[in-house]
């Protein structure tokens, strides 16, 4: 299956790894005591962007800025960040922002610079799914964040939502979809994640609050049926969007079109070729300001690999995979659809995803060789 992708598309994450407060379930390079090292890391961003240029690094035609807590940068430091990103004309630009940090100065000056889309973490809107979250809350900042990007004037935005919470009823996560629904303006794109416990948080160590599968599921299922008669219809297994408002950012890295990573512990995928940047944002800057590579780590994927992967990325998406990907066999019935020459999840099939993956094919070879 080739990947839908122009020659010349280009994606750019820029990661921004400070936070006001840890949240109990995440597992981000992010850190609540470096604030101190804002202007020495963004200046470290920039030297490594401008070596990638002076290499020939291309335009990008999407720019993801994410975190932790972009917005927690003064907003003439995050505009200097967004703005060192060379990027097409008509380039999608994110910006990640927490409720609390969203000022007007902020998004004016992320307008200014060129950001197009704004990426609201939220999770939920319900006080006490967020307690049993260990996520901290001001009361009233997401609707005030959310009319203010109204007000500045971005054509779209996103809300991130995480269900499976301790103490989360079924009657509050659907309180968490209508209320997000009825934001002014409303969101035309909803990241909607069930919660994953990570290994070293504070959650994994609290087994009375870990996620029950089965739980998760029907707030699955009750996340698309509300946003779908919304009219946010899923292009991926947790992303919802009007007509036009999917994240071309995303779509792109899940079509494995290239990708640079810049700042600390970001990714970088290049023809088969994955790194990663040390993690550390201290070793990174120091890495940076003495001329060394801040690179950690690279794995080099085989063609096969990579036709798998592929495959594994599409599947996720409405995209589906070619019919020939998948065995035609009784246990597939209702777990996807065949839609023209390619089969797509079925919402059945989206709660089984993984199992389904464990069955593709790359046609033309058995991968009994691939890990
Ligand atoms: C990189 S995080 C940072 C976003 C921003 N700092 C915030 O907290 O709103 C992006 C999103 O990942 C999701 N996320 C983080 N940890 C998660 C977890 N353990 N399980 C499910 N979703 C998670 C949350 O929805 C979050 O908004
Ligand atoms: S969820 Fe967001 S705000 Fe919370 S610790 Fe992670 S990156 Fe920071």
């Amino acid at each position: 299956m080739e990947p839908r992708r122009d020659a010349d598309e280009l994606g750019v994450y820029v990661h921004v790894p400070f936070c006001s407060h840890r949240c109990d379930y995440c597992a981000f390079a992010t850190w609540t005591d470096r604030g101190h090292l804002m202007g020495a890391y963004v200046s470290a961003c920039l030297a490594e962007m401008e070596r990638a240029y002076c290499e020939g690094l291309a335009q990008a035609s999407t720019v993801f800025v994410g975190g932790g807590t972009p917005s927690l940068l003064p907003p003439a430091l995050l505009a200097e960040l967004v703005a060192g990103v060379r990027r097409q004309p008509d380039a999608e630009v994110t910006v990640e922002c927490n409720p609390e940090s969203t000022s007007r100065e902020l998004l004016e000056r992320l307008r200014d610079v060129g950001v197009n889309r704004i990426s609201l973490g939220v999770q939920s809107l319900v006080p006490h799914v967020l307690d049993g979250l260990g996520r901290r809350q001001v009361p009233g900042a997401v609707a005030r964040a959310v009319e203010l990007i109204g007000e500045v004037g971005f054509p779209t935005f996103n809300v991130d939502l995480v269900y499976g919470g301790a103490g989360e009823t079924d009657e509050d996560w659907r309180a968490t979809l209508d209320a997000v629904l009825h934001l002014d303006p409303a969101p035309p794109h909803v990241s909607a994640y069930a919660l994953t416990v990570e290994a070293g948080t504070p959650l994994a160590r609290d087994r009375a609050r870990h996620p029950d599968d089965d739980v998760q599921a029907d707030r699955y299922v009750m996340a698309d049926e509300v946003l779908a008669a919304a009219g946010l219809s899923w292009y991926e297994l947790s992303n919802f969007a009007r007509p036009g408002h999917s994240c071309r950012h995303n779509l792109a890295c899940w079509r494995q079109a290239d990708f640079r990573g810049f700042g600390c512990a970001a990714h970088s995928h290049a023809a088969g070729r994955r790194s990663w940047n040390i993690r550390s944002i201290d070793r990174y800057v120091a890495a940076v300001a003495n001329g060394s590579c801040p690179t950690a780590g690279e794995e080099v994927l085989s063609r096969e690999r990579q036709a798998l992967e592929r495959l594994e990325l599409a599947l996720r998406t409405s995209d589906g995979v070619p019919a020939e990907c998948l065995p035609a066999t009784p246990e597939m019935d209702g777990l996807v659809e065949r839609r023209g020459d390619v089969l797509v999840l079925t919402r059945r099939g989206r709660l089984l995803a993984n199992e389904v993956t464990l069955r593709l094919s790359v046609p033309g070879t058995t991968l009994a060789h691939l890990g």
